[in-house]
């Protein structure tokens, strides 16, 4: 039987398996930060669906980082992150849901926002609602129509809410909500691996 992700994920981090998949993002990651944190200073951040929180300690780390929160909606993951990080923000909310109550320079979320029930309305709040005036979104995602490897994975691992868009559409997404620069990349395609879609817009 699938179930809701945030149900899958609170029991992934439970048995350990938070960290092979922090792991495995690592690298996507590293470019999409290298990319949005050029030439910035004094900017705070937010990581939307943090998992474990393993970007917002990497982040809070960093010379121009005056804040940084992250967000899930599995309570395990905030648990999790809470413990690693108790002086922290790690908040437990659903992202459809959810505006700060003050307004961010950067959204980062890697491999998260296909598990919305409507991710396009989830970048249009953003836009509106999340970010300061030339604030950046940027996601990253694995599972998109042209990375036919990653198409079994709501079998796979059992989860009922998985939005399969193509390129072409996520980057509709971003032109919807009004964001300027839009722009998108591949992180390491290999063989049939098509690469984590990296996309990104400046409000
Ligand atoms: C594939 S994991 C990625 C976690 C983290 N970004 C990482 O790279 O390790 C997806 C995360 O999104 C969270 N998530 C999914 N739907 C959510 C929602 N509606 N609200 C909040 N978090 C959500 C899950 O709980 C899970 O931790």
């Amino acid at each position: 039987m699938k179930r809701v992700p945030t149900v899958v994920f609170s029991e992934w981090a439970e048995s350990g398996r938070d960290v092979p998949m922090a792991k495995g993002h690592e690298r996507a990651v590293a470019n999409m930060l290298k990319f949005a944190l050029k030439g910035r200073s004094n900017y705070s951040f937010i990581d939307a669906g943090c998992g474990n929180g393993w970007v917002v300690r990497k982040v809070k780390t960093l010379p121009g980082c005056v804040t940084a929160i992250g967000l899930d909606g599995a309570p395990k993951m905030i648990e999790k992150a809470t413990d690693i990080d108790p002086e922290g923000t790690y908040l437990k909310v659903d992202l459809e849901s959810w505006t700060p109550q003050k307004k961010v320079d950067i959204v980062l979320s890697m491999e998260v926002i296909y598990y919305l029930n409507d991710p396009k309305s989830f970048i249009n709040n953003v836009c509106q609602n999340w970010l300061n005036e030339n604030g950046r979104l940027i996601v990253g995602l694995d599972f998109y129509k042209e990375n036919p490897s990653s198409h079994s994975w709501p079998e796979d691992c059992g989860i009922s809410l998985m939005q399969l868009f193509n390129e072409d559409e996520w980057v509709s997404f971003f032109n919807y909500a009004g964001f300027k620069c839009v722009q998108h990349w591949r992180v390491d395609a290999i063989n049939d691996w098509g690469g984590t879609l990296i996309l990104t817009g400046v409000k």
